[in-house]
């Protein structure tokens, strides 16, 4: 029976990923939403894939927006392929990132994608998120309002990262529950069908990484806490977690599986 690690979610100090509180920590501290952690990738990266799908939509004179852009370094690689960009965020010290060395074709706003958007009828061609709100869940109004009929909305989803981390970290990861990526798919498939939109495309894929180093496994699950939480954990769990490593990486890197929801719909 594998070692139980201490686990960094039940010490009072955690903060739970992707809140508000989780990224007003994360902008102040390094001003983006950039992975802090070493790695290597088995192409294609998730990010290169959903990119591709993303161009294949664009046209010369398209507008695009991107909702929830973080600090928009992924929003600038289509300045020079469409006429128009407009990146949102609701956290300012992300987009007041974006903001610097950014293309005239593009505009950075705060913005509560939750909220009335301050964005006219018919506005864009292409509406895509990267891991951030999708405009098209049952019910809500603003992203059918905004999109173009016949355009295309596009979203890409980390679903969560296995491939035998979680068993041989036990207590710094929880094992995935059975069936988990079904579910996901499942779930996805409802939201898409729920929707206005006509499915073009819905697909659960894998993604490999090979994180480099055994500091790396903690620098991921710690991502966007306090380094006063971060001594803790790397004090009580750094030694084992080198073990385990050490026992376990090729020589890329110990080897992970993050699992991506990719959904891409056509508005009516
Ligand atoms: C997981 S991050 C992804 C950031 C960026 N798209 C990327 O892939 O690097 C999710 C982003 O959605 C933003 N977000 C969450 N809720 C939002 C809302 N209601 N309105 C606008 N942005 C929001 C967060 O601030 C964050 O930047």
């Amino acid at each position: 029976m594998p070692k139980r690690l201490f686990d960094p979610m039940e010490h009072p100090d955690w903060i739970p990923p992707q809140t508000a509180e989780w990224h007003e920590n994360l902008a102040l501290e390094t001003g983006g939403y950039k992975y802090p952690w070493n790695s290597v990738f088995d192409e294609p990266r998730a990010e290169v894939i959903f990119a591709d799908k993303i161009t294949a939509c664009l046209r010369e004179n398209s507008r695009v927006l991107d909702v929830g852009c973080g600090h928009g370094e992924f929003t600038k690689t289509f300045a020079t392929r469409s006429r128009e960009i407009v990146g949102i965020d609701v956290v300012e010290g992300y987009i007041a990132s974006a903001k610097k060395d950014s293309d005239k074709s593009i505009t950075f706003d705060v913005v509560d994608a939750d909220k009335p958007l301050p964005f006219s009828n018919d506005s864009f061609d292409v509406v895509y998120t990267k891991k951030g709100p999708w405009l098209f869940h049952k019910g809500m109004k603003e992203g059918h309002r905004v999109i173009k009929p016949g355009g295309m909305a596009l979203g890409l989803y980390h679903c969560g990262t296995d491939g035998g981390l979680r068993s041989l970290f036990p207590g710094l990861y929880s094992p995935l529950p059975d069936n988990y990526l079904e579910e996901i798919k499942a779930k996805f498939e409802r939201q898409l069908s729920e929707s206005n939109l006509e499915k073009i495309e819905l697909k659960i894929f894998e993604e490999i990484e090979y994180l480099s180093r055994p500091e790396d496994v903690l620098i991921k699950k710690c991502f966007g806490q306090k380094e006063t939480l971060k001594e803790i954990v790397w004090e009580k769990c750094l030694e084992d977690v080198e073990g385990i490593f050490l026992r376990h990486a090729t020589s890329r890197g110990l080897k992970v599986a993050n699992y991506y929801a990719l959904m891409i719909g056509r508005a009516t």
